[in-house]
């Protein structure tokens, strides 16, 4: 099958080979994606396959990215790929959460069930698969936690060295943890998300080591697994909404190429509409698409967000984020730290739980259905980017009052759930118990 990599800018559109090591278009600068000339496949026969895969005991078969790889053909010799049995994460009713958001119903799409704890697994799959076809030994990624996690234990796993930098003092340890458990070569940078990838790619560059930021294509063509896997739990029924929280941006760009190739060969009849949800104190593409008079693009020096996964000004693939988005008539939102850490302890009552990014999604929409663009007996699917154990402090110190916005204000612990510290006496628990 033939396959290149294709500029995004519809003025340049300039293709090159799919083994080219490029992370944007060396005519125009603008982004990169992986472009299959699919034919018309019979999709009945796809959809079969697929099923019949999750009964096999074959290790592509058993991940949940891989088993869709007819959608992401860029791998010719299975041999290259690297599985954790990644994907496979559940959808979840949460009637709590949906009453809280204002929607009769709504589904969690938990990424946090993945090997490292994140939906980068799905990515890093296919990201690491094709380093090790173009032979490289080194790969590198700034990030703000779940990217290095992600893509330490998949190098590690592939035999691969995994480079990784950080904002120094600003991840959570539940990730900074994993990277070193890993493996992983571990920079701590005095400098922001932004400025380290402008760092990274440089050194990148110089020293020939592999980029696996989402900036590289065939980490949004593993990433697109998510959507597949998605349609496929739901019988190729396509939600009104799907929800997602917004950083760098590739996640949504993922999702939104995903569906429009699943609609383009008729696995699925429309296309779902697309709500991405920033933090405030990072929301430069909220900021962008309100307006979008505002052009060019303006990146946010500064950005400011407990919500660390997420505390990106500067997002490298806001130009497919917007074309998803407006593809998909779909809508930007941005939420108060506030709200983030109160529909967090909602999803969590839930006994579902997330990371603080992932509760942006359920803010978001108790926002959207608030203004009326979700309606309430919308169907609607949001995706839980990170589980649960990746950030404990930040959970701790809600429940016991003890958090603090960037600025320094209170975070009122409105669902806030205190230990009780209590003396070793069977009595006074009994009364506190009744
Ligand atoms: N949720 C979580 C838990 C994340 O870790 C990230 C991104 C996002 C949402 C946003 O996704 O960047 O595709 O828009 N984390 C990256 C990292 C940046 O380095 O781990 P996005």
């Amino acid at each position: 099958m033939r396959s290149d990599l294709v500029c995004f800018n519809p003025a340049c559109r300039a293709r090159y080979r799919i083994t080219a090591v490029l992370y944007n278009c060396s005519k125009c600068g603008g982004l990169l994606e992986a472009r299959y000339d699919f034919g018309r496949p019979d999709v009945d026969a796809l959809k079969r396959t697929w099923r019949e895969r999750r009964m096999s005991n074959a290790p592509l078969d058993q991940s949940g990215v891989w088993r869709y790889r007819e959608l992401f053909p860029f791998i010719e010799d299975d041999r290259h790929i690297v599985t954790l049995r990644e994907g496979n994460t559940p959808l979840l009713n949460a009637p709590r959460s949906a009453d809280y958001g204002g929607l009769d119903g709504l589904t969690f799409k938990h990424q946090g069930f993945n090997p490292t704890g994140s939906f980068k697994d799905n990515g890093m799959t296919g990201g690491v698969a094709q380093a090790r076809l173009l032979g490289m030994k080194r790969v590198a990624c700034v990030s703000t936690g779940n990217t290095s996690a992600s893509m330490a234990a998949y190098a590690s796993a592939g035999g691969l060295e995994p480079l990784i930098f950080i904002p120094h003092g600003n991840i959570s340890y539940g990730k900074l943890a994993q990277a070193l458990e890993y493996g992983a070569k571990t920079f701590q940078v005095d400098a922001n998300f932004d400025q380290i990838l402008a760092l990274v790619r440089v050194l990148a560059e110089r020293l020939g080591i592999y980029l696996l930021n989402s900036i590289n294509p065939f980490r949004i063509e593993g990433q697109k697994s998510i959507v597949i896997e998605m349609m496929d739990q739901r019988d190729w029924r396509v939600p009104d909404w799907i929800v997602l929280p917004g950083g760098n941006l590739g996640n949504v760009s993922a999702f939104g190429k995903g569906l429009r190739e699943m609609h383009c060969l008729g696995l699925i009849d429309q296309l779902p509409r697309l709500a991405v949800v920033q933090a405030e104190g990072a929301s430069p593409f909220y900021e962008y698409m309100r307006d979008t008079a505002l052009e060019p693009f303006r990146a946010q020096e500064h950005p400011e967000t407990l919500a660390t996964a997420i505390k990106i000004g500067d997002p490298v693939s806001w130009p497919k984020a917007q074309f998803e988005i407006e593809s998909t008539n779909g809508a930007v939102e941005r939420v108060t730290e506030q709200e983030i850490a109160d529909a967090k302890a909602i999803i969590g009552l839930s006994g579902i739980g997330c990371e603080p990014a992932s509760a942006a999604t359920l803010a978001g929409i108790r926002k959207l259905t608030g203004a009326g663009v979700i309606s309430r007996d919308a169907d609607v699917v949001a995706v839980l980017t990170g589980n649960v154990l990746k950030d404990p402090d930040y959970i701790y110190r809600y429940h016991t009052g003890e958090l603090k916005a960037p600025d320094g204000s209170p975070i009122v612990a409105t669902f806030g759930n205190r230990p009780i510290v209590v003396p070793n006496d069977a009595e006074r628990i009994a009364e506190l118990i009744r």
